[in-house]
């Protein structure tokens, strides 16, 4: 049976079988409650088979105007008997509701299975994300920094300056389609949520910005965005940064780190290696036409 998931036990089921899928991304049930409260054309399924949730789907708006996103999730020993298409249908038709000019999912390089059923449902490929982690000893140093410039940590009245830093760095992701950067409030709720955020200064101007994510998975944390001002990069500034946040995890006890970044970022790639971070398989970005 597939019906709308409401409730928090509802949400927390459906937070399950994401993290059970996807460990190191895991979603928790505040995160889906506000964000359907700011974004009422959301909706969340779950599919049940005895009273046990089985599946889950999502459609939520992207960071990309007028696409949809819609995620299927179907647990290992229940795929193939048609709950995926099931939820599918149910997601694709309330998208279309939406008046979107595309649909977008997201699925593993290390799931030919997946690929192949959004194949046959008009799915193509249209970008890549790198996923890279990071095992912490947890005696990383933090480094010292590029010459004049001084690394802190982000507080509050640093946030306006970091937000503008973040426009710029946004301008020049090499993504496959353009995204909006949301509102500065959203932003803050979802990217500022913390632990900590740095920012690297000079003679008082934010030049440099790297975020820290929670996330919902025992010594996990995420690195949000990193960005050097135009104007100074390739001075070792964004380096320095994800140094200082690696150090800063190591110390308060983290194991491991996670990035994601577009497989076109050659500058991001390169850095991310040089610090030690390992490939995993990559997210392919797949969208059809309504
Ligand atoms: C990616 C970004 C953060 C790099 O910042 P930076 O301060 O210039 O990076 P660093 O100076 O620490 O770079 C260190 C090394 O990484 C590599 N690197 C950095 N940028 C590179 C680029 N554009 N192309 C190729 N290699 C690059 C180089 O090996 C560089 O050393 P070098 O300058 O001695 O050759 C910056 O270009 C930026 O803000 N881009 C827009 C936002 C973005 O893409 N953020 C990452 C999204 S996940």
């Amino acid at each position: 049976m597939i019906r709308e998931a409401k409730t928090r036990a509802d949400l927390a089921a459906l937070c399950e079988i994401w993290a059970s899928i996807t460990p190191r991304e895991p979603m928790t049930t505040e995160q889906l409650e506000r964000r359907r409260e700011r974004q009422p054309e959301r909706l969340y399924l779950l599919a049940e088979e005895e009273e046990h949730a089985v599946g889950l789907g999502i459609v939520a708006p992207s960071d990309s105007p007028g696409r949809m996103f819609v995620g299927v999730r179907v647990l290992p020993g229940f795929r193939r008997r048609g709950i995926g298409a099931d939820l599918y249908k149910r997601l694709a038709a309330h998208a279309r509701g939406q008046e979107p000019e595309s649909l977008s999912t997201l699925v593993s390089e290390a799931d030919p299975d997946s690929i192949a059923w959004a194949e046959r449902r008009g799915f193509e490929e249209y970008q890549r994300q790198a996923e890279l982690v990071l095992e912490l000893r947890g005696d990383e140093q933090a480094p010292a920094p590029p010459g004049g410039i001084e690394l802190v940590e982000v507080t509050p009245d640093l946030h306006k300056a970091a937000y503008e830093l973040t426009q710029e760095a946004w301008e020049d992701l090499p993504l496959a389609v353009p995204v909006e950067l949301s509102a500065f409030e959203i932003w803050l709720e979802e990217e500022m949520s913390g632990p900590i955020s740095f920012a690297a200064m000079e003679d008082g101007e934010m030049v440099g910005f790297a975020g820290l994510i929670g996330r919902d998975a025992p010594g996990l944390l995420e690195h949000g965005l990193t960005a050097t001002r135009r104007t100074h990069r390739r001075r070792g500034i964004a380096t320095a940064l994800k140094q200082l946040e690696i150090a800063w995890a190591a110390v308060h006890g983290y194991r491991e780190l996670i990035t994601f970044t577009q497989d076109r970022n050659q500058g991001m790639q390169a850095i991310n290696l040089a610090l030690g971070f390992v490939a995993k398989p990559a997210w392919i970005s797949m969208r059809r036409r309504p």
